[in-house]
């Protein structure tokens, strides 16, 4: 009997906390290419991490969300003009919880010497409008110049 009372206290806090749908890890390598911000907010289903910039860089627009890639800077300089650099991990995911003044002056990859950007940057939620297929007029995921 005892056994099932131990049992059941991990299922019960998985229930409750477990947000990410088909993924039981809920960890910085989750849901490449998928909008982190939208559940990475007050609101949302990870609200005790919210998130003010997420995202992942792939090495194309069109690449899938299995192939991010590692050790590539992120550079956001915010309408105050405060530059944050984040490096993406293993699964090509990158975040921040740092307060940034919005619309973003600048959203910047850089890699190897190589930079691209893209000017006034509205919000922190990358991956909601560099997905696949494309939303928000971009040409589809972060990727590397
Ligand atoms: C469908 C909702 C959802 C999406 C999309 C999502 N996450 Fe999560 N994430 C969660 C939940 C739920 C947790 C567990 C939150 C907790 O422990 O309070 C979590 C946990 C995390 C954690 C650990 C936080 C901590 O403090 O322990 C990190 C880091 C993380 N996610 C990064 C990301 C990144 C980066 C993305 C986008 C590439 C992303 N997540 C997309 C729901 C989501
Ligand atoms: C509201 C939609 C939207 C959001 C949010 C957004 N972008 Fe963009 N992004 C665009 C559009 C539109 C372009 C220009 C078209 C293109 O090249 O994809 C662009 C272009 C870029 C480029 C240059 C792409 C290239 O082809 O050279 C980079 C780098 C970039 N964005 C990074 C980011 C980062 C990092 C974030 C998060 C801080 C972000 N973007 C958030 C819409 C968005």
């Amino acid at each position: 009997m005892k056994q099932y009372r131990f049992l059941a206290l991990p299922i019960l806090a998985c229930a409750l906390a477990c947000g990410g749908e088909g993924d039981d890890k809920n960890n910085a390598f989750m849901a490449p290419g998928e909008d982190c911000v939208a559940c990475h907010k007050s609101g949302g289903s990870a609200r005790e991490a919210p998130f003010s910039a997420a995202g992942t860089v792939f090495a194309s627009a069109m690449a899938d969300p299995g192939s991010g890639l590692a050790g590539v800077s992120v550079i956001l300089t915010d309408a105050n003009d405060v530059e944050t650099t984040l490096v993406s991990n293993a699964a090509g995911n990158f975040f921040t919880g740092a307060a940034l003044a919005l619309p973003l002056k600048k959203a910047a990859v850089l890699r190897n010497g190589q930079r691209t950007e893209m000017a006034s940057a509205p919000e922190g939620a990358c991956n909601r409008c560099h997905t696949q297929p494309p939303t928000g007029g971009a040409s589809g995921r972060i990727h590397v110049p």
